[in-house]
């Protein structure tokens, strides 16, 4: 590896939260990512499912450099072209009713807002959180986050959060109280495995947080922005949730997380309540503009319900040929394929053969790749794992 002192550099210098792969990135362009010795990777990373439109497209990096240029901070308390250009965009995808918006800047400030927006606006403390669920790890989302190894070293926690099994609508309804503000949900959970829940749950969910008057929280910080094969996963189910967070996609890259919410919840809000220096500033909301313009000019939601349809079967293939596959599970470009044991060595060895894949729990392989991915590069994708794969096969029958 050529670049030694950025590895040295970070190893000394960095707080030791991350796991690291052996890879010093300098570059990308579709999904295509190279290292500091010019050499390739197919990114099915989309670097944690960020770059959705793709490393750096050309219409992104434009509205970037352009708003630089002539701005680049602005409070939230002066108006700005480019933000209510941003929100403009924004309300006329977002599910029907969710007409409000804060801005912030990553999943786990999203979620916070989420929490506290429900709270303030029922009046009730207590939280319904999932099973699997991850939303980040800041007090408040680490609190509705269920991995204990999370959790343990930084208890006590926000207090009045409750884990119910995921797609269970019967214990929902066991652990709803009088003093239940919100159920909060990813409608596909993503770092526990690319768990699909039962199709009927969350039309149950909203059924029951509606009988309640219970407000429905969708983290859609993973799914959102057409990673699904959908603007948003809820369309799947037709549901709509009262908040809906956003976060990873929403601007190509730049910090930004997004709380949408029904106009009479966000009206519970006080003046001053809630707020974030560098929220909606203008380089990301001229990033998150642009986002919007490609998602729907390349239509990468249709292209991701397309794709992600051909690489499951093809994933399907190498479950039928592998015995140590266990199963494929997901919906467009956010996939999950569970092995019969943990998945270093098929993480590892993809790596060393220019295919970058997440993980999702020590045995599920997890795809969030680039949508705008071309099926050649998915076909790589296969041929690699296919070798490794079987590799890994013979190496355990000889251990
Ligand atoms: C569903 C979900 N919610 C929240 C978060 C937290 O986002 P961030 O890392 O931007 O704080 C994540 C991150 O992976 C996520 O997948």
């Amino acid at each position: 590896m050529r670049e030694r002192g950025v590895v040295e550099r970070e190893n000394l210098s960095m707080a030791k939260v991350y796991w690291k792969r052996p890879l010093v990135i300098t570059r990308g362009r579709g999904a295509i990512l190279w290292d500091a010795d010019g050499r390739e990777y197919i990114d099915c990373t989309g670097n944690y499912g960020v770059a959705i439109t793709g490393h750096s497209h050309p219409w992104v990096v434009e509205a970037i450099k352009a708003q630089a240029e002539r701005l680049i901070s602005c409070h939230g308390t002066f108006y700005h072209e480019v933000r209510s250009e941003f929100l403009g965009k924004l309300m006329a995808l977002a599910p029907r009713g969710l007409d409000r918006a804060f801005l912030s800047n990553s999943g786990a400030e999203a979620v916070e807002f989420a929490l506290k927006l429900a709270r303030r606006s029922t009046g009730r403390t207590e939280i319904i959180a999932m099973m699997g669920a991850f939303h980040g790890k800041t007090m408040g989302a680490l609190s509705a986050t269920w991995n204990k190894k999370y959790r343990a070293p930084f208890q006590p926690l926000v207090p009045g959060f409750k884990h119910v099994p995921f797609g269970n609508i019967e214990r929902v309804e066991k652990a709803l109280s009088d003093g239940t503000a919100a159920v909060i949900t990813e409608p596909i959970q993503g770092e526990s495995g690319v768990n699909v829940p039962p199709d009927d749950f969350l039309p149950a969910l909203r059924e029951l947080c509606d009988e309640r008057g219970v407000l429905l929280i969708v983290d859609e910080v993973q799914t959102g922005f057409g990673r699904t094969g959908k603007m948003f996963a809820v369309e799947h189910w037709g549901v709509v949730p009262d908040i809906l967070c956003l976060a990873k996609a929403a601007a190509s890259g730049l910090p930004m997380g997004v709380t949408m919410a029904r106009g009479e919840v966000m009206s519970s809000l006080g003046m001053g309540e809630h707020s974030s220096t560098f929220g909606g500033g203008p380089v990301a909301c001229a990033a998150a503009s642009a986002t919007i313009d490609v998602l729907l000019k390349e239509k990468l939601p249709e292209r991701a319900a397309r794709l992600g349809k051909l690489f499951m079967e093809r994933l399907e293939g190498l479950r039928e040929k592998h015995r140590i596959v266990r199963r494929t599970r997901g919906l467009g470009l956010m996939i999950g394929v569970e092995l019969r044991f943990d998945i270093l060595n098929i993480l590892l060895g993809s790596l060393d053969r220019g295919v970058l894949i997440l993980d999702a729990g020590r045995n599920v392989m997890r795809f969030l790749p680039p949508l705008v991915i071309e099926e050649d590069q998915l076909d790589v994708v296969i041929s690699v794992l296919d070798e490794v794969l079987g590799e890994e096969e013979v190496a355990r029958l000889r251990r």
